[in-house]
């Protein structure tokens, strides 16, 4: 049995996870509060809270596993890409852990990790698995790319953002309106009471398969500073239909670029990852899709698109196997494509 204990600290959330022969035993994370009230995430602030974090995390994942130190064949963690200070957190630790307990080192990137959350199983938990090759839509916080997955380990970018990822679209939008960071969800809590028509922005004329969100943004920050000269209190008269129209038209430019890369690849299985990905209006709108255009459409839970430490031990898990493993000198890197990820 082959069994690895996992970190996730790249931003602000610490996480550990204990998974063996591929199935997740135990995925513990603790988020940080402390960021809301400063509007986004606070890279010191980041860093010691996982560094306060890290070991009640870690144990508690080991415990709820019901495993015993002894028993971990390896450890692994984000090396990046993410805060460099929140990564050297977990990447200090998994080293000293390796050194202390004489494990293995495995290195992730955060990127392949999300990727890998359609192959999430657990003791209840077992969804059908995507097949290869598979198209992923991977949109969170800082990332917003469509990926070509040729194995576990082989994959290929399709397109990506020129700009703004999709989350900082969905959280720079929210605080245009004054709502809480990160505004992804409560821009989807509030668009479900709100009609998507009701306001059109600019969607941008990017080639290929990749993304830019910043024309949108400043279409909507344009409007809003129009309409709030005229009435200050437009923003909280007309809420539920700004979330929706926002929410709406972020989702048909994603969905547009992965519709194309689809008919263009003629891949019919597509995942999608990232924090974005818990989006209701998205999660619907890709298996409408699917149903739409016989693709088989593998949406994981929630709790396994935003950032958590079962992804991290799932791509670790597959690492493992591949034989790919992690020295002392395993570095955090706040930059960190795959392509550089893949070809190390
Ligand atoms: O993947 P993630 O947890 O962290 C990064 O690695 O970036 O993604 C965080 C992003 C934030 O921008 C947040 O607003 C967005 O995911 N997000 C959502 C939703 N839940 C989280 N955006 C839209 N709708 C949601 N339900």
């Amino acid at each position: 049995m082959i069994t690895i204990l996992a970190i996730e600290s790249s931003c602000d959330d610490t996480s550990a996870a204990v998974i063996q022969d591929g199935v997740v035993k135990s995925n513990c994370i603790a988020s940080q509060k402390i960021h809301e009230q400063y509007g986004g995430v606070v890279p010191e602030l980041a860093s010691r809270s996982h560094q306060q974090n890290i070991v009640p995390v870690v144990h508690q994942a080991i415990v709820d596993a019901g495993i015993s130190i002894s028993e971990i064949d390896a450890i692994a963690c984000t090396v990046g890409p993410g805060l460099l200070g929140s990564l050297l957190v977990g990447v200090s630790f998994a080293k000293g852990f390796a050194l202390a307990h004489a494990c293995k080192l495995v290195e992730v990137n955060h990127l392949h990790a999300h990727v890998l959350a359609s192959f999430i199983e657990t003791e209840t938990y077992k969804p059908a698995k995507p097949q290869f090759p598979f198209l992923c839509l991977l949109v969170s916080g800082g990332n917003t790319q469509i990926i070509l997955a040729h194995s576990y380990n082989r994959m290929e970018i399709l397109g990506a953002t020129i700009d703004d990822a999709a989350g900082e679209a969905f959280d720079k939008c929210a605080k245009l309106m004054g709502l809480p960071y990160p505004g992804g969800p409560h821009i989807d809590r509030l668009a479900g009471q709100g009609n998507p028509q009701a306001f059109t922005f600019n969607k941008p004329q990017i080639a290929g398969f990749d993304y830019s969100f910043s024309g949108f943004k400043t279409s909507v920050l344009y409007f809003l500073q129009k309409e709030i000269a005229k009435n200050p209190d437009f923003v909280q008269q007309n809420l539920t239909d700004l979330c929706a129209s926002i929410q709406h038209t972020i989702i048909e430019m994603l969905m547009h670029k992965l519709k194309k890369a689809v008919q263009i690849t003629g891949v019919k299985h597509v995942t999608i990852g990232g924090g974005v990905a818990a989006n209701s209006g998205l999660r619907a709108a890709i298996q409408l899709f699917g149903e739409k255009n016989d693709i088989t459409t593998y949406v994981p839970p929630p709790i396994y698109t935003t950032d958590n430490a079962a992804m991290i031990a799932v791509a670790a898990y597959y690492n493992f196997m591949d034989g790919q493993f992690a020295g002392q000198t395993m570095k955090a890197k706040a930059r960190f494509s795959l392509e550089e990820y893949f070809n190390e």
